[in-house]
Order: C-alpha cells, then sequence, then structure tokens
C-alpha cells in the first residue's frame, strides 16, 4: 500500500511517497533556507509563495523517485496543521486538487503526528505505549502515546518552544540563520561550565518553559562580553537539553512508560541525542530516535502517520480546510 505525503507547514515544500507506513521510496525536501536567510527568520508570506512554486515539482520527483505513478498511489496524505496558515494552504489546496483530479482518497495528517511517526520509518519503531517527545520549532510537548491515533498531551511550553529558543539565541549571539544546527556546532566547541544558565522550571512541574533562557543568555551575553560565544552557546545548549531529559524521564517514570519517544527539529541535536542516550540507558528505558534527516519537518513521516488512518476508514473530505492551531489528542489539564 503506497501512500504520498505532502507537508508544507512551515518553510519546507516537501512530498514523500512510503510503502505501508513504514518504508521509504522517496522523501524530497526543498529547503526555502535561502528566501528567509536575509529576514533571519520565516517570512510567512513569502513562504507559501515559495511553496505554490515548488510543490508540482518537488510532487513529482516524489514520484519518480519511487519509481511511480500518481495512477499507482493508494491514497493522498497531507499536513493539514498546525503551521503557518498561508503555508498549509499551499500544500492542502494542491492536495485536495491532486485527489480530486486522480480519484484518490485524501487524508489530513496533524504535522505534530506526523513528527511522532517518524520514529516508524526507523528499523525498530517503538511499540505502543510510549512516552512521546515533540520538541520543534513551534512545540515542545510530551504525549502520552496509548494507541495508534490516541495521545494524551501530559506536558507542554508555557511560552516558547525550545527549538524558537534556539533560533531567537543564534540571534542574539550572532550566530546566524537557521540557528539549531548552528547553535549545535557552535555549542560543541564551547566550554559551557564558564556560561552557566538558569534550568527553568527544572523541578516537580511537567510543564517547560523557555522564554526567560532567552532573557537569561541575552543579559549574560550584554555583561561578559569578554565570554566567546561558543561558551554561551554550550551553556544555553546544556540548561535546555537538562531540562528537557530530566523532565522527559521522570515522566516516563511516573507514568510507569518503558519506552522513550524523540521527534521534531530540536531532537536533531547533537548533545540532546547524546544525554538522552545515556539517562536512558541508566534509568533502564528504551530510547526511539528518528535519524536525523526525519527529525526536521519531512513529507515522509506524514505518510507514515496516514497509515493508520488509512486501515481505519479516516478519510477527509475535499472541503478539507487547514489550520493553523490544531492541539493533538487531549490534553491532561
Ligand atoms: O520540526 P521542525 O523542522 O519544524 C517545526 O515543526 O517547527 O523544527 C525546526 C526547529 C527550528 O527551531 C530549528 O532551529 C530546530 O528545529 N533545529 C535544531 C537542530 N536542527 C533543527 N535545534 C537544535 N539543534 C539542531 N541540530
Ligand atoms: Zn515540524
Amino acid at each position: 500500500m503506497m501512500i504520498l505525503g505532502i507537508d508544507t507547514s512551515c518553510d519546507d515544500t516537501s512530498a514523500a511517497v512510503v510503502e505501508d507506513g513504514r518504508r521509504i521510496l522517496s522523501n524530497v525536501v526543498s529547503s526555502q533556507e535561502s528566501v528567509h536567510m536575509k529576514f533571519a527568520g520565516v517570512v510567512p508570506e513569502l513562504a507559501s509563495r515559495k511553496h505554490m512554486e515548488m510543490i508540482w515539482p518537488v510532487t513529482s520527483e516524489a514520484l519518480d523517485k519511487a519509481g511511480t505513478l500518481l495512477a499507482d498511489i493508494d491514497a493522498i496524505a497531507v499536513c493539514m496543521g498546525p503551521g503557518l496558515i498561508g503555508s498549509l494552504l499551499a500544500g492542502c489546496s494542491f492536495a485536495k486538487a491532486l485527489a480530486y483530479a486522480n480519484g484518490k482518497p485524501l487524508i489530513a495528517v496533524n504535522h505534530l503526528e506526523g513528527h511522532i511517526y517518524a520514529n516508524f520509518l526507523e528499523p525498530e519503531p517503538p511499540e505502543f505505549p510510549f512516552l512521546a517527545l515533540v520538541v520543534s520549532g513551534g512545540h515542545t510537548s510530551m504525549y502520552h502515546a496509548v494507541s495508534p491515533g490516541r495521545y494524551i498531551e501530559v506536558a507542554r511550553t508555557l511560552d516558547d518552544a525550545a527549538g524558537e529558543a534556539y533560533d531567537t539565541v543564534a540571534k542574539i549571539l550572532g550566530a546566524g540563520f537557521p540557528g539549531g544546527p548552528l547553535i549545535d556546532r557552535l555549542g560543541r566547541e564551547g566550554d559551557s561550565s564558564r556560561a552557566v544558565m538558569p534550568r527553568p522550571m527544572r523541578g516537580d512541574r511537567r510543564d517547560f518553559s523557555f522564554s526567560g533562557l532567552k532573557t537569561a543568555v541575552m543579559n549574560f551575553h550584554h555583561d561578559n562580553p569578554e565570554i566567546p560565544v561558543r561558551d554561551i552557546a554550550a551553556g544555553f545548549q546544556e540548561s535546555v537539553v537538562d531540562v528537557l531529559v530530566t523532565k522527559t524521564v521522570r515522566e516516563a517514570e511516573r507514568l510507569g512508560l518503558s519506552t522513550i519517544a524523540l521527534s521534531g527539529g530540536v531532537a536533531a541535536n547533537s548533545r540532546l541525542r547524546e544525554r538522552f542516550a545515556a539517562e536512558a540507558m541508566r534509568a533502564g528505558l528504551r530510547l526511539s530516535l528518528p535519524s536525523i534527516s526525519l527529525c526536521t519537518d519531512n513529507a515522509a513521516m506524514i505518510a507514515a502517520a496516514a497509515h493508520h488512518h488509512f486501515m481505519d476508514g479516516d478519510f477527509a473530505s475535499l472541503d478539507l480546510n487547514p489550520a493553523a492551531y490544531l492541539p493533538l489528542g487531549i490534553s491532561t489539564d
């Protein structure tokens, strides 16, 4: 069973063909980095225009690389949110037109469920139930993943997402755009003990908060101009990673879950992967990590998540509307 997945939630145009929800036949991602670089951040209007230009070439390349024709595809899955509304509209309109013109069923996928399902594209996927930590540019949440399609959000950020903090800190330190990978690299060369940062809400609370940490970095940089930015990047990174790892391991133990599955752009972070591997092993937990290219936005994860919707007969109608705000599952609050 082959699903064509499409994701245009933010600034990457992506299309992929995935077989049986597990095997990637193609996964094409066209980055808009060069478009947004001079603004040091994503400009929504430019992003949606670029999606409209790239969506067909990217989809056609995904079909070619998979060695398949649209006629052989069983369903078209599209990310319907959360994300930038103009960007989502470009992908959803395209997917609806393609489904209608080719008589294919349409499946609507929540981007956050897509991130979680990146784990199912690896050779040894997690077994339900597990604790999913989604750490991206727009979200930082923990979900008790009970079964396919059933998620309970047990913690979320009260302000900024971890990825957003990475991007802002990169701007503060003059590291460039996109911030996450640059701070990752810079931080590895630095000495975190020369710029120790606060650990926001590391105590018993389950929720996260990262906005105060950005201010702490800004003030530290201002007050200590002699400290190299690589040391500050290391100190910031150590704080984010420490908070994420500590809270997630504690929550898995509280819920009696034996597996933690990471996902989202920040899960590509080398220090985060290293610390999670060590702490999960220490706590006797299994850790599931998507490969780095599947952590950041891609359409293979959308097609992977769509598989269980297909099996459940959960199809979208052709009047599907995307949603910029779209929570996943139910919340504990
Ligand atoms: O999941 P994603 O591609 O898009 C969203 O759904 O938001 O995540 C993008 C975020 C950005 O904030 C980016 O800076 C961050 O993930 N990111 C990283 C790394 N690679 C991407 N953050 C830290 N270390 C990285 N290596
Ligand atoms: Zn994402």
